[in-house]
């Protein structure tokens, strides 16, 4: 059995310290670029948050790549993102997708994968073809988490940061087990795996659990049920990835994202109540959040 450290709590001053600084001359070059890769048609929302949460977290550009049967609409929904339509076969992203995506990947300064991607028979090599040629942080998230399971042995070959962020079913479907095990031991449970995956965890739920490869241990003591909302945890993926864009660690950019996600939705709450708070709403309101803890 494995002695675990002693968790940290993240507070204020962590998290002034964890966020990129911004340069007032700076361009948006210089704030870093994020490919999103996600979305299928029941889930179209899911890639529009998390790309919607990196740009209002700092970053100077983001690409939405999505099936190119979905484009229409999710383009109809932007306009402060750049689109890339991939290719599909039967309604899946094909292996040309892939190939396309990797191309063009040394335009970008990370990548989130997954938020809404959904599951489909080949869709665990598709992506990790992807994570192999991806020689950048990367973000996996959502339908991410369950196509990379059966392939976490090859993450060995890849040699940048992963960032895994999963809510405790997803984490339970990574282990095999189940909800009960994880919730049981979550500091144990995300710190085994970040070590043994050489992998970032973020353990999601209340009192969010961090955990790194070298078995650092982090807990959000912020947020509440005004985030148990379909697309909140896409807006945290985009957060995380938009302060890796700007050049944080990805340890740091995790301790930001997980902290100012919960204090936005906190914030909504003040005047929407807990019942009532969207997506949308923690959104719009993390520029506040950020601005109260800077
Ligand atoms: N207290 C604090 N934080 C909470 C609470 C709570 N009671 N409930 C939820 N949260 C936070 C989590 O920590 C996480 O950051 O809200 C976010 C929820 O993220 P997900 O569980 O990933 O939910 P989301 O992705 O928004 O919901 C739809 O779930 O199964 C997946 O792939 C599916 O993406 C789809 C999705
Ligand atoms: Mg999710």
């Amino acid at each position: 059995t494995l002695k675990l450290n002693v968790p940290s709590l993240i507070t204020d001053s962590v998290v002034q310290q964890a966020i990129p600084s911004r340069a007032t001359h700076g361009h948006k070059g210089s704030f870093g670029h994020v490919l999103v890769v996600g979305g299928s048609p029941p889930y179209i929302g899911a890639p529009f948050f998390a790309a919607q949460a990196a740009m209002r977290s700092g970053a100077g550009l983001v690409t939405l790549a999505m099936p190119d049967v979905i484009y229409p609409q999710l383009a109809a929904q932007s306009p402060t993102t750049i689109f890339l339509p991939l290719p599909t076969e039967n309604g899946y992203l094909s292996i040309e997708a892939v190939k396309m995506l990797i191309e063009k990947l040394q335009t970008y300064d990370v990548l989130v994968v997954g938020p809404g991607l959904g599951r489909w028979p080949d869709g665990g090599h598709w992506l990790i073809q992807l994570l192999k040629q991806a020689d950048m942080p990367v973000v996996v998230d959502a339908d991410g988490l369950s196509l990379l399971k059966p392939h976490v042995h090859e993450l060995a070959e890849r040699d940048h940061p992963l960032i895994l962020t999963p809510h405790q079913g997803e984490m339970a479907r990574l282990l095999g087990t189940s909800v009960r095990e994880v919730e049981s031991d979550r500091l144990g449970v995300a710190t085994r795996y970040a070590r043994e995956h050489g992998v970032y965890v973020v353990l999601k739920g209340h009192r969010t659990v961090l955990a790194t490869p070298e078995g650092k241990i982090w807990i959000n003591p912020l947020g509440h049920d005004a985030l148990a909302k379909g697309g909140s945890g896409d807006i945290l993926s985009g957060m995380i990835a938009s302060f890796v864009a700007q050049g944080a660690a990805p340890e740091q950019a995790a301790i930001a994202a997980v902290y100012i996600h919960a204090l936005s939705g906190e914030r909504c709450a003040v005047e929407k109540s807990r019942y009532s708070v969207l997506p949308t709403d923690i959104l719009e309101a993390l520029g506040q959040a950020i601005s109260s803890v800077i």
